[in-house]
């Protein structure tokens, strides 16, 4: 961890292997990355970040250079006293010359709603504190992908820390690491004050895959190793994809680079996990992925049409009410639809892979816009869904200005559940092989 110069080196000779980004768009004005140093001790906690962990439960993971550190969690409801403490385990990775420090995750509950927590990892160090989301509507979410940390990136966060949110859903494309492993940790240094604070949410984008031929062939390596999301409480196998409740939302966050066919397990849980969905407990259903599945910017067109043949169709069976996607460094936001065409029982389908990464922006759109394309811009910005009772939320998105977020698109949705000629779910119990 202490040199950067052979993860350099290692990193520009994976770069164009490894990207899976096409070069061939102008991506204007880029801001230069920001590299954030370890500046506490070797017990200190560093990188801490905060998930939800099944119901009234979340999970605190941090990373410290000292492997000896105990993988405990003391928390409490008044700062500096710790009137519960848990236990957890912690794991660590190798990437060619690079060796991660001691990555700890330990889940604490049961917690109570809409309340203040302070914490303090491992024994040591400064404390924490987080608040836990509603356990009823209202619950606002910050919605941003393809984050990177370059200063677009800072401006991003400071327009999402600068107005309360509930918790924070990226889908994909975290820390344009690309192999460079130390940048993961600078990633996990820049989103600490964030991260430690509201639940991240996060499902995985093409620039965590990090695979190499013969030695690392199945990626994700640093991803799943830091960034451990509650798939075993979600029933799911993979840390690739997983959902969670919170509120009156459910919320599932799919893999764009893992298997989704109809034999694939990806699929076989999506369909039971739907299945198992109530709408009169979560009359809200959000889905993530990565590579959008509706997109009229010439960047990575139909990238996700392979997945939205495999997978809309169930989507839309269980009235999903909005797919967010990332990938395009772009805003676009879609009318409700359904295979290609305008449907009022489909989800909005939103691109929101703004967030700030240093490949600037997917600045070409097709022309003329699709009409299904209600609304698209090249920025870097956030967005916001605030959902506010089981039939309304409103989204909007905001645009980076130079010092302010300026909201630029907004739109209120009913939900799906008690939209009167969409509300009879369709899910069935056959076999998740079977023609739908
Ligand atoms: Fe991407």
């Amino acid at each position: 961890m202490k040199t950067l110069l052979p993860h350099f080196l290692l990193f520009f000779l994976l770069f164009v292997a490894t990207m899976g980004v096409s070069p061939e768009y102008t991506r204007p004005h880029p801001r230069p990355l920001i590299f954030r140093p370890h500046n506490r001790s070797e017990s200190e906690p560093q990188q801490v970040h905060i998930s939800v962990a099944g119901k009234d439960n979340m999970r605190v993971s941090w990373i410290t250079s000292d492997k000896k550190v105990k993988s405990v969690v003391e928390y409490g409801k008044t700062p500096g006293k710790y009137e519960a403490s848990a236990t957890g385990e912690s794991t660590s990775y190798k990437y060619f010359f690079y060796s991660s420090g001691e990555i700890h995750h330990v889940r604490i509950g049961p917690l109570e709603p809409s309340t203040m927590y302070y914490y303090r990892c491992g024994g040591y160090g400064p404390e924490f504190s987080f608040r836990t989301p509603p356990s009823a509507f209202p619950i606002e979410f910050a919605v941003t992908g393809d984050l990177g940390q370059t200063e677009w990136t800072a401006s991003t966060l400071s327009h999402v820390g600068a107005r309360d949110y509930d918790l924070l859903l990226l889908p994909g494309d975290l820390s344009y690491a690309d192999t460079n492993q130390p940048l993961w940790d600078s990633f996990g240094r820049l989103v600490e004050p964030y991260a430690s604070t509201r639940p991240w949410m996060v499902t995985e984008g093409n620039h965590e895959i990090e695979t190499f031929p013969i030695i690392y062939p199945h990626g994700f390596r640093a991803y799943n190793a830091r960034w451990l999301m509650p798939h075993q409480e979600s029933g799911s196998t993979s840390n690739l994809y997983y959902s969670f409740d919170v509120a009156g939302a459910h919320i599932i966050m799919l893999g764009s680079y893992t298997d989704f066919d109809s034999n694939s397990n990806q699929y076989k849980w999506l369909r039971g996990d739907l299945a198992r969905v109530d709408r009169r407990r979560t009359p809200w259903i959000l889905v993530t992925i990565h590579a959008p599945w509706y997109n009229s910017n010439l960047a990575h067109k139909g990238e996700g049409e392979s997945m939205r043949k495999a997978m809309e169709k169930i989507l839309y069976e269980a009235r999903v009410d909005v797919v967010f996607a990332g990938h395009v460094h772009a805003y676009e936001r879609f009318t409700r639809v359904y295979d290609n065409k305008a449907d009022e029982c489909g989800p909005v389908h939103v691109t929101i892979g703004d967030g700030g990464n240093r490949e600037g922006l997917a600045m070409l759109f097709e022309n003329p816009s699709p009409w299904i394309s209600v609304y698209r811009e090249a920025s870097f910005g956030h967005g916001r869904l605030r959902i506010v009772n089981s039939t309304h939320a409103h989204w909007s998105w905001h645009r980076n200005n130079e010092t302010d977020a300026h909201m630029s698109d907004e739109v209120w949705l009913e939900s799906l559940s008690s939209s009167t000629p969409c509300n009879q779910i369709n899910i069935s119990s056959t076999s998740p092989n079977d023609e739908l």
